[in-house]
């Protein structure tokens, strides 16, 4: 049961907070400066656990104290941390054995972060025990309003390999086969005659001079997500039993690309669900990329409003050259994740580091000050986000099409060698969700679990791994009158990462009235012509139509007049498409649009080309966010309230290049 008490009333606005590296006279400014920033909650203390407690039992909390005190008397909220995801050095030199080991064998060092492995009950034990000396202390305190769990669990420690793990690894194993002849079975085992005879016998896949059994190597990637989670639950457990009221996160870091544990079947276990995001400076769409991650979040609680919990308000410093933002970037950056179903924007970090790792790195106050355009930014997104306050709670409007992501499905791809190995296969969910953001059509990205009922097209684009559950639902979904389109590299594998067999896509053959025979990837990117005038590239397939129309065939290269794109009509209205190759941004526009007038989905808004819009409603209010990604001043049609200038508009408004405006509808 998860409580939703928000930790903020309105929408919520700030970020990370370190005073630690900071003096108390810049504590007096940084209040000052949140005042005027309008920022009305910091997440407190993320990795301070060696300032709290230097030594083994010896504790400093005077600081926070006052921290606490200050913050509380400006009316700003504490979202406070475990401090878990930084040992302290003591720890570390008195406890080794608490550092991850790489598959090589090599135990890491001090001196990073989450530097520690899930499974190592000395950790948990230390772990459990500074969570419970710090809730103690801060419980009563009034400006505690929300626990965020360690920080970016898995984020550098994801995957340990020491004999600890391995121990956790065949309990987990146990429990889930019951008997070593179920786990030699959903393995395939018998392959390179690598049966066991005893769950005694197996190990994580540590390195050896070729690639792991990928059924062991699935669940291996599995069992370290359970394991993170299991270690959320714990801490969650002591945080519970002293403040029951107040609620529990963990920031998330879920992007467009697959993630680096399972967020999506860990979501049910939060309070508020909490996302990192930074764009990729040299990512050609970044405007969609967010809106993907967003998309992600809200697909994973559809009703229910999620928090940014990190982002930057300019460059980061962990890519390989780092963007800064243009002024009004971090503004629209965040009307993005709010307009899709956060109730807030926070930021990596208040203050910007002076020394450490992440000295080059923007923060809220930049080392020039406030003299800055980042400070204006800064500025100017808390008047807005306060004149959003009404916005705060409502849902975003019910998406039409479900797009399936599962990060099971790319651990399952990444497991062994593959027809292609230098292709991520998820990128045709980006392909998908760009077509759909480009025309403005509302999508949720969610796990094939999801409850489909809801939506009228749902996408199964590059899943790789689907289960017979997942098979079903579709199935029923198309059945039912839904308009489904699965994408090349779909279907391919079952839940224990075993081929389907009996001709290609195994889990949607049947559905899609198809046969795949046989892969055939291109070489090279010369690109491939369709009959019907589309263009697509990189991979094609032997497809023989045996129930379904063709849509369109390959027009030349050695399946040349043979099946490219399907399409099978059922019989409750609903249709099922197959495309076998990978089409162009043209092609897929053109097909999605076609599909998208079958199924009678229409864009969110009647907007200009390169304008966003999305709307978020509640009992009695709608509110319709635009955002203008393209280069030119356009006219956006639109009456009722701009709440950002408070102006009445009744006959549409003008938005500039960058600009941005979110209108009360009437
Ligand atoms: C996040 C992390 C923050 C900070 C930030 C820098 O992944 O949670 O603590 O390191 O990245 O971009």
């Amino acid at each position: 049961m998860t409580r939703t008490t928000w930790p903020t009333t309105g929408l919520s606005y700030g970020g990370d907070y370190n005073p630690d590296q900071w003096s108390p006279e810049t504590w007096e400014e940084d209040i000052r400066l949140m005042t005027e920033a309008r920022v009305n909650i910091v997440t407190l203390g993320v990795f301070s656990w060696g300032n709290y407690e230097p030594e083994e039992g010896r504790f400093e909390f005077e600081w926070l104290d006052t921290v606490f005190d200050l913050l509380h008397a400006a009316g700003i909220a504490v979202d406070l941390a475990t401090p878990t995801a930084a040992p302290p050095i003591w720890l570390h030199q008195k406890h080794p054995e608490i550092l991850p080991v790489t598959r090589e064998g090599m135990r890491y060092w001090q001196g990073g972060r989450l530097g520690w492995c899930a499974s190592t009950p000395i950790w948990r034990e230390q772990a459990l025990r500074i969570v419970e000396v710090l809730a103690r202390r801060y419980a009563a305190h009034p400006a505690l309003k929300m626990w965020h769990v360690s920080n970016e669990l898995g984020g550098g420690n994801r995957l340990c390999y020491c004999d600890e793990s391995a121990a956790h690894f065949r309990r987990w194993l146990t429990e889930k086969y019951g008997t070593v002849d179920a786990l030699n079975q959903a393995w395939g085992t018998a392959f390179w005659g690598h049966r066991y005879v005893d769950f005694a016998q197996v190990l994580p896949p540590r390195d050896s001079e070729t690639v792991p059994n990928p059924a062991l190597k699935l669940d291996f990637e599995r069992f370290a997500s359970a394991a993170l989670l299991e270690h959320f639950e714990a801490e969650a457990a002591v945080l519970r039993s002293i403040t029951p009221d107040l609620p529990i996160t963990t920031n998330f870091m879920v992007s467009s690309n697959p993630s680096v544990v399972d967020y999506a079947r860990w979501a049910p276990r939060m309070d508020v669900l909490a996302n990192d995001h930074y764009t990729i400076g040299r990512d050609d769409a970044r405007e969609q990329e967010l809106a993907m991650s967003a998309d992600r979040m809200r697909g994973m609680r559809p009703d229910a409003p999620w928090l940014l919990m990190e982002h930057s308000t300019s460059a980061v410093n962990w890519q390989q050259r780092n963007r800064a933002k243009l002024p009004g970037e971090l503004v629209r950056n965040s009307l993005g994740h709010v307009a899709r179903g956060s109730d807030g924007a926070l930021f990596f970090q208040w203050r910007a580091s002076t020394a450490g790792a992440e000295q080059f790195h923007s923060a809220m106050v930049p080392h020039a000050g406030t003299r800055s355009k980042i400070w204006a930014d800064v500025c100017e997104l808390g008047r807005h986000l306060d004149a959003l306050g009404d916005v705060a709670g409502t849902l975003v409007e019910p998406a039409s099409v479900a797009i399936l992501m599962d990060d099971e499905s790319h651990w399952a791809w990444k497991a062994g060698p593959k027809p292609v190995n230098d292709e991520p296969v998820w990128k045709a969910a980006r392909d998908v969700h760009r077509a759909l953001f480009d025309a403005n059509v509302l999508a949720d990205v969610v796990p094939p679990w999801a409850d489909l009922s809801r939506y009228r097209v749902v996408v199964v684009p590059g899943l790789f791994l689907a289960s017979d559950d997942t098979a079903r639902s579709v199935r029923a979904f198309a059945e039912g009158g839904g308009h489904v389109l699965v994408t090349f590299l779909s279907g391919i594998v079952d839940a224990t990462n075993r081929v389907r067999a009996g001709g290609y896509p195994g889990a949607f053959r049947h559905l899609l009235g198809i046969l795949s025979e046989e892969f055939f990837p291109l070489l090279d990117d010369g690109g491939l012509a369709l009959d019907n005038g589309w263009r697509a590239g990189r991979w094609s397939e032997l497809v023989h139509a045996d129930e379904a129309e063709i849509v369109a065939r390959y027009a030349d290269g050695d399946l040349a007049r043979s099946p490219a794109v399907t399409r099978r009509a059922l019989e409750g209205g609903g249709s099922a498409w197959y495309v076998s190759t990978e089409l162009d941004r043209v092609a897929l526009a053109d097909l999605l649009s076609g599909l998208l007038a079958d199924a009678g989905v229409s864009p969110s808004a009647e907007v200009p080309s390169g304008v966003e819009a999305v709307r978020r409603v509640g009992d009695d209010r709608s509110f319709l966010f635009l955002l203008n990604h393209g280069p030119a001043r356009v006219h956006v049609p639109g009456s009722g309230r701009e709440l950002l200038t408070g102006r009445d508009v009744e006959d549409g408004l003008d938005l500039d290049a960058g600009g941005y405006a979110v209108l009360r509808e009437r």
